[in-house]
């Protein structure tokens, strides 16, 4: 098993196969999982800065949560796990913040990759990847192409990402389609738009968790969280662990989701 999975090893020996649920923590209902849970990692900077460290260091701590993350929903049974790495609107931070993230993110995959392989993790990049470093990009490439037939959980991790101009690119080439003759604007449609999407394939987001108390979206999945149940925490995402993971778990199996209905009797 990889460093990157490896935490329930005590358990389950490296080759045994996991059964849905197996490991879930006491109190979870394995029937009644998220299938696909978003993930705003927000709360590195102040991470840091309460220890006195450079924010950076709370960058890099955040990758181990998000290691850590990854493997418990992988050994929780959940098939799908998105998460905000780095937003469209991160870009206006300091120029030695980015380049260390960019530099982060490229280490990070380097040495992941075979981790995600080994434990059959199908990972993919949600975002404009182009203005992205060509290391990076290059790495993206190889890590998408190399998991992509993958029967493990789906890790989305959103680079460069922004909702608005997700919508906009999305209006954009379905505009050019119609330009072109060779669709017609009354087939449009909630589905036809959807494919458009970075998360075209995916089923939207069931959960979303936020770390860090901060009560807003930040131009995340804009579309996609239409009818997400939405778990807001005071942890600063390099704390983020099992424990926290469980209470946004047992958050989300304690709602009612109702989607425009109403409350089944009885
Ligand atoms: C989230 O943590 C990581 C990224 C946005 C890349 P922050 O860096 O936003 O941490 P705070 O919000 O400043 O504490
Ligand atoms: C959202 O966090 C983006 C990511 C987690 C990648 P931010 O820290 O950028 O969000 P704001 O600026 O507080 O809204
Ligand atoms: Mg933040």
């Amino acid at each position: 098993m990889s460093r990157a999975l490896a935490t329930n090893s005590q358990t389950t020996g490296p080759d045994t196969p996991q059964v849905l649920g197996q490991l879930l923590p006491a109190g979870l209902d394995p029937s009644r999982l998220p299938a696909h849970v978003a993930l705003i990692m927000d709360g590195n900077g102040r991470w840091a800065r309460r220890r006195g460290l450079p924010r950076v260091m709370g960058h890099r701590e955040g990758v181990e949560a998000l290691k850590r993350s990854l493997r418990l929903c992988s050994d929780w049974g959940i098939g799908t796990l998105t998460a905000y790495a780095f937003s469209t609107e991160n870009w206006n931070r300091p120029g030695e913040e980015v380049s260390f993230l960019m530099a982060l993110f490229e280490r990070v995959l380097e040495r992941e990759l075979q981790g995600l392989e080994r434990e059959r993790v199908r990972i993919r990049f949600l975002g404009d990847l182009t203005p992205l470093p060509a290391g990076l990009r290059r790495l993206i490439a190889d890590a998408t192409a190399r998991t992509a037939a993958n029967d493990g959980i789906r890790f989305n991790v959103c680079t460069n990402y922004g909702g608005r101009a997700e919508l906009v690119g999305a209006a954009r080439r379905l505009a050019e389609r119609v330009a072109r003759g060779e669709l017609d604007p009354a087939a449009i449609d909630e589905a036809s738009f959807a494919a458009e999407l970075h998360t075209a394939g995916e089923h939207d987001p069931d959960l979303l968790i936020r770390t860090s108390g901060e009560q807003r979206l930040s131009n995340f999945l804009l579309w996609q969280l239409a009818y997400a149940e939405l778990h807001i925490t005071d942890v600063l995402w390099p704390d983020f662990d099992a424990a926290a993971l469980r209470n946004a778990l047992l958050d989300y199996q304690s709602r009612q989701r109702r989607f425009g209905g109403v409350e089944p009797v009885g």
